[in-house]
């Protein structure tokens, strides 16, 4: 059955990783701003008193990247078990910088044997058309973007790298080869570009992140490329425009992002009420993106309905009851994921 839906959507075939990774990057997010010049890394410890109880304190990072002879700083939060090494971790991209956060059960978190990192997107550069603050004051001159200059995710994504780069940096703190990209929505989708453009990142989650996400354009009844285009210019390159209401024409569909990830591992949640990033989609690009990995995506073959969890591949999938959110059980099932590879 699966089989026939994606028939019925025409995809592009997949193709070797550096073609699909220069098409996602030519052709939807603009490709990623450079690798800083050099970087610093500034430490408060303990900015939160008696957090988690004493177990995990949470410690402030201001990352000050220097690219093109400007420099650019910007906060991160890591969130240690104490006395542990060789941590598992997530390196979350928030909306907000609350510690914890409703997006962010922070203690339970910690309480499951894995480091925190966090950052705040809005810390990078704004949610909106203005190119000129942040990094991009440093990326673009007067704020003048190129057809495939990079849009705002490939922005957000870069400092989701930057934050591994830190946690590199520390030794045998993290462990890297169990380091997790995750976000919500939008940021979502920025885990996926981060993870689909950085080999270091042994897992990539993404809940509900949708159009222009995990979900496929071709055949969608939520977001369409047309709408986000119409709405979120910035979060694109400007190469992406011309294919509103034009999406049979995209030499790509989002199975391509996922595949870009292979070989590694990737999460996609879907919430059952979401109708907007259309939990079918994200589902059936699973499948479409799977022989892209060893162990692809096992799966029975149906729509995905409340409470399925598949995670027996390289390729996992989880829908979640409910809104549009990054809850509780997503993290519950996240981690789970990790844990059983
Ligand atoms: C809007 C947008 C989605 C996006 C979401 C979010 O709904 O249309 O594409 O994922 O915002 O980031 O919350």
């Amino acid at each position: 059955m699966t089989d026939e839906l994606l028939l019925e959507r025409k995809l592009p075939p997949l193709l070797p990783r550096a073609e699909v990774l220069k098409i996602l990057q030519e052709e939807i997010y603009g490709y990623m701003p450079p690798k800083p010049e050099k970087t610093e890394y500034a430490v408060r410890r303990n900015i939160i008193k008696n957090f988690c109880a004493g177990k995990a304190p949470c410690d402030e990072i201001t990352i000050t990247c220097t690219l093109g002879g400007r420099e650019f700083s910007f906060p991160i939060n890591a969130v240690i078990p104490a006395g542990k090494k060789n941590l598992p971790f997530f390196i979350h991209l928030n909306f907000r910088p609350e510690n914890p956060d409703r997006y962010m059960p922070t203690e339970e978190i910690i309480d499951n044997g894995f480091a925190l990192i966090s950052l705040c997107y809005k810390d990078i550069t704004s949610d909106d058309e203005d190119f000129e603050n942040g990094l991009c004051g440093l990326l673009f001159d007067g704020g003048r973007r190129e057809g495939n200059s990079p849009g705002k995710l490939a922005v957000w994504a870069w400092a989701a790298q930057r934050a591994l780069d830190w946690a590199q940096s520390l030794g045998d703190t993290f462990d890297i080869s169990r380091s997790c990209v995750c976000g919500h929505s939008r940021l979502g989708k920025t885990a996926l570009l981060a993870s689909a453009t950085d080999e270091r990142f042994a897992f990539a989650y993404s809940n509900d992140s949708g159009c222009s996400g995990a979900a496929l354009a071709r055949g969608t009844t939520g977001e369409t490329p047309a709408d986000i285009i119409h709405k979120f210019p910035f979060w694109f390159c400007e190469n992406y425009f011309k294919y509103a209401d034009n999406e049979e024409n995209m030499p790509f569909d989002q199975h391509y992002l996922i595949a870009s990830i292979a070989p590694r591992r990737v999460l996609i949640g879907s919430a059952s009420k979401d109708s907007w990033a259309d939990p079918a989609q994200e589902y059936l690009a699973c499948v479409a993106a799977a022989p892209a990995f060893e162990n692809g995506f096992v799966h029975p073959d149906r729509l995905p309905v409340v409470n399925d969890v598949f995670f027996d591949g390289d390729i996992g999938y989880q829908m979640r009851e409910g809104l549009h959110y990054f809850g509780r059980e997503d993290w519950q099932r996240l981690m789970s994921f990790v844990k059983s590879k």
